[in-house]
């Protein structure tokens, strides 16, 4: 049968999603997944804060149940993500210590990365594609966020960060993942850029580029087509592969209600950026952030209140629906592919 994944494969590419432990016990989610994708990625499970909320306890029972599904239906699975550059996003067990992490060149703080990179490549062992480093930059000023890990290490997150996983995972694709999207924001885009260009001139083993793709703000604003061809092409220029780590397509600002007029523009969005992205050979993998609405980050109360649709009305951003029916995002990336 014709599914994304088959579509994606004809291409040499791969299609995927991010998931969970409770997505996957549902027997109609799992079987829609398992038939449109080949690649998986935790949405959660993976990251520090979950994985050890206290020092030295460690709950991989989701994470393990996701890479138990990839390996029972023959599907690639990656890692997410061993360091994420943002203070909310790392254990407050080690925020707390910050202090002393940082004694004698941030001694401390590269000791606890060994370990959790350690414990991550023991875990998981049969993850192919690692993001060794996430969100680093800062979307307005396209600088090096001000966060502990940075704090510390500086630019030498990256330096750091990459050897260890490919010390730990030597057979791993390892990535960079960032935000940076083709919205009319060039300075993030340009400080992924300078921040790859460093690295990979100090010999940083980047393999990818992950580009995030949470279309949520750009329905309905400025886009920047000629900037987003010229980062493309830089990337490409620099011998990365890309990969596009999480997709979704929110139209918050579109004014819009009607249901089936917003599908077609989030539909017709959401080709436009994939014919363009697709248009770069080094583009490898495309996976979303969660495959319908029923699964979704975005319609989750914890979703901040000021990141929501004015009026309140649930996102559509994924290409099923709640029911699992397809909606039009569907048929767009099948065309796009
Ligand atoms: C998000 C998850 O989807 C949410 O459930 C969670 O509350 C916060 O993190 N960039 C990333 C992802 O790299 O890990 C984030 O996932 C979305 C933005």
């Amino acid at each position: 049968a014709v599914t994304l994944d088959s579509l994606a494969r004809a291409k040499g590419m791969r299609f995927g999603t991010a998931t969970d432990q409770s997505e996957l016990v549902q027997p109609d989610l799992a079987a829609l997944i398992a038939r449109e994708c080949s690649v998986v990625v935790g949405e959660n499970a993976q990251k520090w804060k979950k994985l050890e909320p206290r020092e030295g306890v460690f709950r991989d029972e989701n994470a393990q149940a996701i890479a138990a599904f990839a390996a029972i239906h023959d599907m690639e699975l990656r890692g997410h993500c061993f360091v994420w550059n943002q203070d909310d996003r790392i254990p407050g067990w080690l925020l707390e210590r910050e202090d002393e992490l940082a004694k004698n060149g941030g001694e401390g703080l590269i000791r606890q990365m060994w370990e959790h990179a350690r414990q991550l490549a023991d875990a998981f062992p049969t993850v192919a594609s690692w993001d060794a480093v996430n969100e680093v930059i800062t979307p307005w000023e396209g600088e090096v966020r001000d966060a502990l890990l940075s704090r510390i290490l500086g630019d030498r997150l990256m330096d750091v960060g990459f050897a260890m996983m490919r010390e730990v995972a030597p057979e791993a694709q390892l990535v960079y993942n960032d935000y940076m999207s083709w919205q009319k924001r060039p300075n993030h885009r340009n400080g992924v850029l300078k921040l790859l260009e460093g690295a990979l001139s100090r010999g940083v083993p980047i393999d990818a580029l992950g580009i995030q793709s949470h279309l949520i703000n750009t329905l309905a604003q400025p886009i920047d087509e000629r900037g987003w061809r010229d980062f493309m092409q830089s990337v490409q220029d620099m011998g990365l592969k890309v990969l596009i780590t999480e997709l979704d397509t929110g139209d918050r600002y579109l004014e819009e209600t009607d249901p089936a007029k917003r599908d077609a523009e989030i539909a017709a969005f959401t080709k436009g950026y994939l014919d363009l992205t697709l248009s770069f050979e080094n583009v490898e993998r495309i996976v979303l952030w969660s495959i319908s609405d029923r699964d979704t980050y975005l319609n989750r109360p914890q979703y901040p209140e000021g990141k929501r649709r004015p009026d309140g009305l649930p996102f559509r951003a994924h290409p099923f629906d709640a029911e699992l029916r397809k909606r039009p995002m569907y048929d767009a990336i099948a065309a796009a592919l």
